[in-house]
């Protein structure tokens, strides 16, 4: 017998599904026939985007969430199962990104980071893993971390650490939902064509109104070519069809992975032993 469909008639929830790559794997799952929930802060471009989607007859549910606060995402998975009694498929995708020399951090740009992009993550877990299992239906999580959760980047320190938390919890989380036919998967792009930069800005700017000094990021804190969300968006639902544990969207990361193997290798044998 084949197995389901992972999309067709199936639920996907998506975090930061407002725009870009969430919005665009919104579009590639409802074009797949899946049910979408966009969950949000930003409640105008959601409602915006969800437009669009049922211009198209995808059936949408927007529920503004925050995910830095557990009890917003614990009350996007109770409006969920009010409207469609299940979820199949977790998007753990909204993100921001913060650049600047590790030397000049604040306090409080570590702390909005790893609320957004940690935190974020991990209530999204809690508040819908758990019901998965439940449901017995299989299903599959993806978290967004980045290509910056598996090579630590100069000027990307807190993001890097953000992302290396997001990339460890995923190959855990895989391990421990095998066993009950949930696939997990962690989507480690290089730079992806969306509104990130500004609106992570934005967004701090509303958070931390003190005068610390933003850095833009330097042109090379991430050198590699540039692909739309709509490629990263087909990456996606292959890997979640195949079940594969990373999602890699550039093809020059293979150097840049190889080299970092290179670099723990190495560390095995600085005298030509292993240690
Ligand atoms: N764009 C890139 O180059 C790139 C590369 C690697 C990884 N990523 C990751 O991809 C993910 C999506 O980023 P994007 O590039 O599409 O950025 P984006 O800014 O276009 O989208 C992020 C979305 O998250 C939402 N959001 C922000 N804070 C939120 C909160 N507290 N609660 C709920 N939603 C919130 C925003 O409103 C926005 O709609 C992020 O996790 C990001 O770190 C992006």
């Amino acid at each position: 017998m084949n197995a389901p469909d992972p999309f067709h008639d199936r639920v996907a929830v998506i975090t930061g599904g407002a725009g870009g790559i969430g919005f665009a794997l919104a579009e590639a799952f409802a074009a797949r026939g899946a049910k979408i929930v966009l969950a949000d802060v930003d409640e105008a471009a959601m409602r915006h985007r969800a437009g669009r989607l049922e211009a198209r007859g995808s059936e949408v549910l927007c529920v503004r969430t925050d995910v830095t606060q557990r009890t917003s995402v614990a009350a996007l998975a109770d409006a969920v199962w009010a409207r469609f009694g299940a979820a199949h498929l977790v998007c753990n995708n909204a993100g921001i990104a913060l650049a600047g020399p590790l030397l000049e951090a604040t306090a409080e740009d570590w702390r909005l980071t790893m609320d957004i992009n940690f935190w974020g993550v991990v209530h999204g877990i809690e508040a819908f893993a758990p019901r998965l299992v439940t449901q017995g239906r299989g299903g599959h999580i993806l978290n967004t971390a980045s290509m910056a959760g598996l090579v630590g980047m100069q000027w990307l320190g807190i993001y890097c650490a953000s992302k290396f938390a997001v990339v460890g919890l995923s190959e855990s989380l895989r391990r421990e939902l095998a066993p009950h036919g949930i696939g997990v998967s962690v989507l480690c792009p290089m730079i992806v064509e969306t509104g990130i930069v500004e609106n992570s800005l934005r967004v701090r700017g509303k958070e931390i109104p003190a005068a610390a000094p933003v850095s833009q990021p330097p042109a090379g804190a991430m050198k590699g070519g540039v692909v739309t969300p709509e490629e990263v968006a087909r990456r996606v639902v292959r890997a979640i069809e195949r079940d594969e544990p990373y999602i890699l969207t550039h093809p020059e990361q293979r150097e840049f992975l190889r080299r970092r193997a290179a670099r723990l290798e190495a560390a095995f044998t600085p005298s030509g032993e292993i240690l």
